[in-house]
Formats: C-alpha cells, sequence, structure tokens
C-alpha cells in the first residue's frame, strides 16, 4: 500500500493545491502516494453545521468545538489506525528532517487542520479508541491563519522521499539536512551553470577543472564555511557529532 495522506480540514477545495503541481503532483498521479480530504464539517450535527463556537472564558475569536473535530478524527482513525494523527500549529514540536523522514518509511499520516483561534484543548488530551494521542507539530516560529499550508508543507517534504518519487537526479544525499552520513546537518554547498560568466561573475575555477576529487572537497569546505556563518547551531551541533566518530575521537586524543 502506498504512503496514504487524509486531511482533515473545513477547506477541503484547498488541496491537492500545490500538492498537485511538480513532483507531488506526478508522484500522486502516479498513485505512489494518495490523499484523501475529509470535511470537519460533515461532522457537525446542528442545522447550520456548525463546527466553531466563542471561547470559554471570553475573549477573541473562535474555537473549533471539541465533539465535531474529536468525530472526524475518529472517523478518520477508523479507516487508518496504525497512522499517526498530527495536527500542524504554531505551538507544537518543530518538524525535523529525521521526523519527516521516519513518516516517509510509515503507512502514511492523518493531518488536523485547524482555523480560527485554535482547536478545543481536551481533543488533544483525549486517548483515541486506538490508543492514538494527537502530535502537535510547527514548522517555523511564525504565525499561519490555519493549520492547510503547513499540512501542505508537510506532505511535501514527505512524499519527495517516498520510494521512486526522486529520480536519480533530484537525489538527495548531499542536501542541506538530508540524513546522509556525513553530509548531515550541513547547508547545502553552492551551484552554478551556464553561461560561464554573468554579470562580470564567473563559476569557480575548480567546478570547470574536471577534477573530482577537488570538486568534492571544495563543496564540502563551501558547505561547512556556509553552515559555520549562517547556521552555527546547526555547525555546533554538526561538529558535535563530528567529534563523536572513530574519527573525531582520534583527532582529539
Ligand atoms: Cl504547523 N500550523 C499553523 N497553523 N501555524 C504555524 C505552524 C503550523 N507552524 C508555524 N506556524
Amino acid at each position: 500500500m502506498p504512503f496514504a495522506a487524509t486531511v482533515l480540514t473545513i477547506l477541503p477545495d484547498m488541496f491537492p493545491g500545490p500538492l498537485g503541481h511538480s513532483l507531488a503532483g506526478t508522484a500522486l498521479n502516479k498513485g505512489l502516494w494518495s490523499l484523501k480530504t475529509l470535511d470537519i464539517r460533515n461532522f457537525a450535527s446542528d442545522k447550520h453545521r456548525s463546527v466553531d463556537d466563542t471561547p470559554a472564558g471570553g475573549g477573541p475569536g473562535m474555537v473549533m468545538r471539541a465533539d465535531v473535530v474529536g468525530r472526524s478524527v475518529a472517523d478518520a482513525i477508523a479507516s487508518q489506525p496504525d497512522v499517526p494523527v498530527i495536527a500542524p500549529t504554531p505551538r507544537g514540536k518543530p518538524l525535523t528532517q529525521q521526523r519527516v523522514k521516519a513518516l516517509s518509511e510509515g503507512p502514511g499520516v492523518i493531518l488536523l487542520c485547524g482555523r480560527f483561534e485554535g482547536i478545543d484543548e481536551r481533543v488533544f488530551e483525549h486517548t483515541f479508541g486506538n490508543g492514538a494521542q494527537i502530535e502537535q507539530v510547527s514548522i517555523g516560529d511564525y504565525v499561519l491563519s490555519g493549520g492547510e499550508m503547513a499540512a501542505m508543507v508537510l506532505l511535501d517534504s514527505v512524499v519527495r522521499l517516498l520510494p521512486g518519487v526522486m529520480g536519480a537526479a533530484e537525489s538527495e544525499s548531499e542536501e542541506s539536512f538530508s540524513v546522509d552520513a556525513s553530509w548531515n546537518g550541513l547547508l547545502e554547498y553552492p551551484h552554478y551553470t551556464r553561461p560561464r560568466e554573468w554579470e562580470g561573475r564567473t563559476i569557480p575555477e575548480v567546478l570547470l577543472s574536471g577534477n573530482h576529487a577537488h570538486i568534492s572537497a571544495w563543496r564540502r569546505a563551501q558547505a561547512e564555511e556556509r553552515t559555520r556563518l549562517w547556521r552555527p547551531d546547526l555547525w555546533e551541533a554538526y561538529q558535535a557529532r563530528r567529534e563523536e566518530t572513530p574519527a573525531g575521537k582520534a583527532r582529539k586524543s
């Protein structure tokens, strides 16, 4: 069974959206993954199909109702009892490439997208019939108006790792945040293509030398330098990890 994504949302028309294009869209058309939306509004019980109500204790905005959202999650779990349930929210645990990789190696995901001020907290405290609890995940320290675009970001990052989705051309082994052994946690080295000169700038000579050992060494040095300058946090972690390897321990002693 290919990776199966179910998105719970009050805006099902937003999907597949960008996920219907390019790499993810081609993979979707090829059946390398599947995408289903469930309209949370279909789980409302009143004639106005309300999904939200005013916040207990007062305050601005509206809150998504626990009963309606809870039923939608239970319905999704009934179809996919063995996949994680993730709610995109800025208060969640930061999404990492490691988590993305793990998701891509599993059977799928249920994504619960909130709108308005948020979802009634009791939904997050609840344990569903299959023992599942909702995992809250953030894609960065800024606020989106709803979980849908964050769900798309998460799915894009997962889908590109699925078997058969990336050709050799798009291989991930040397890129930023790749989980590949030695480039792990470094930013990408710079890329160049024709023309050889543009606006007075040339392509670094080493890349035109045909000496692949020199090219590799140069790219590695560039990746390390960029990481050190632009992402000292990643650089710190990279160095700490490097010191744990046999070669790193030998260097130290
Ligand atoms: Cl994952 N969801 C929403 N709604 N806003 C966000 C976010 C997620 N990550 C950052 N802002």
